[in-house]
């Protein structure tokens, strides 16, 4: 599978290791509740359909953090200094990348990290033609792995950028292990500049993950057809429906596809029973308040120097510094 995105979507999705991916399917439907991970969303299609979720009027995620980066993309550049290695997890399809890379004073190197090589390749070519004088380090990686980083000017102080809320389809724990491997990364004197997004009513959120005109509900519903795709499974996508509301006590939004009958459907080699009405977990997203992002970024050895929000108040890009 490739993927484009704007946004910083994990793409983890491994093409050349499909017995892995049947794997962690496997377990993951037999698990208790069913779950499947949110990198089976991003084959072609499921790009596509995440770049019409970032224009739908009730997902605003998207235009709040560009609201923010182009307001503050200034003062963002004066927290992170000349000199500035950039390092890009899930390098989108460059449009934020361009804004802090226009602001910032003289950046010596920008390193977009990626799994789609595809992907990584073109935008690093068009930014390495268009900012001559920044040294462009591609790094054809899984993010959420441990990886090194490419040699670096010598000067340069290392700031990273984690931005589209990705955090938020990380579970605590695992944002707690991701934050920390960036900390390590950039080193003690570096900076991290996070886009999250804010916890707030839940009828915001319910549509901004179950909008009117079904975009996400058929971005979910792909996820069955990348499946009978990609590892033989035999799903009926009309005997499944999106469901998405926000969970407030863990403070996500879920997304589940659930069984409309009971069923029994192949996969790979094996059988998978569904009753009628059970689901599948495929997607997390949480929404952060001030206290639970700071615990975390505490937990992962970095402080808040500043953090900037959106006219509306749904989105912080928060500018963190290494303890
Ligand atoms: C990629 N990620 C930040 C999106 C989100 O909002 O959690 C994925 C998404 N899922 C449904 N709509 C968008």
């Amino acid at each position: 599978m490739t993927m484009t995105s704007r946004q910083g979507v994990p793409r983890i999705v491994a093409r050349s290791n499909k017995q892995s991916v049947r794997d962690e399917v496997l377990r993951g439907l037999h698990a208790e509740p069913k779950t499947l991970p949110p990198k089976l969303f991003y084959d072609a299609v499921g790009a596509e359909l995440f770049e019409e979720i970032c224009d739908l009027p009730e997902y605003y995620l998207t235009r709040a953090e560009l609201e923010i980066l182009r307001a503050r993309a200034g003062e963002i550049a004066e927290l992170a200094g000349p000199q500035v290695a950039l390092l890009e997890y899930g390098s989108g399809a460059g449009v934020k990348i361009r804004l802090l890379l226009d602001a910032l004073e003289s950046p010596a190197a920008y390193v977009p990290i990626d799994i789609s090589r595809e992907q990584l390749e073109r935008v690093a070519t068009e930014l390495a033609a268009e900012y001559r004088d920044v040294a462009v380090r591609p790094l054809n990686a899984d993010y959420t792995r441990p990886h090194t980083v490419p040699d670096l000017p010598v000067r340069s102080r290392r700031v990273a950028f984690f931005p589209g809320s990705t955090i938020g389809n990380f579970h605590p724990m695992e944002a707690v292990a991701f934050l920390s491997r960036v900390r390590r990364v950039v080193g003690k004197d570096g900076a991290l500049i996070l886009g999250v997004d804010r916890r707030k009513g839940v009828a915001v959120l319910n549509a901004a993950y179950d909008d009117s005109a079904g975009v996400t509900a058929k971005f979910n519903l792909n996820m069955l057809k990348v499946l009978n795709h990609d590892v033989g499974a035999r799903f009926d996508l009309d005997k499944f429906r999106h469901r998405a509301f926000f969970n407030s006590s863990a403070s996500r939004v879920e997304m589940h596809l659930v069984s409309t009958e009971a069923q029994t459907v192949k996969v790979a080699d094996e059988l998978v029973d569904f009753e009628k009405g059970e689901s599948i977990w495929t997607e997390s997203s949480y929404k952060y308040d001030r206290a639970r992002l700071e615990e975390l970024v505490d937990t992962a050895g970095f402080r808040i120097r500043k953090l900037w929000t959106n006219a509306k108040r749904q989105f912080w890009v928060v500018y963190l510094e290494a303890v």
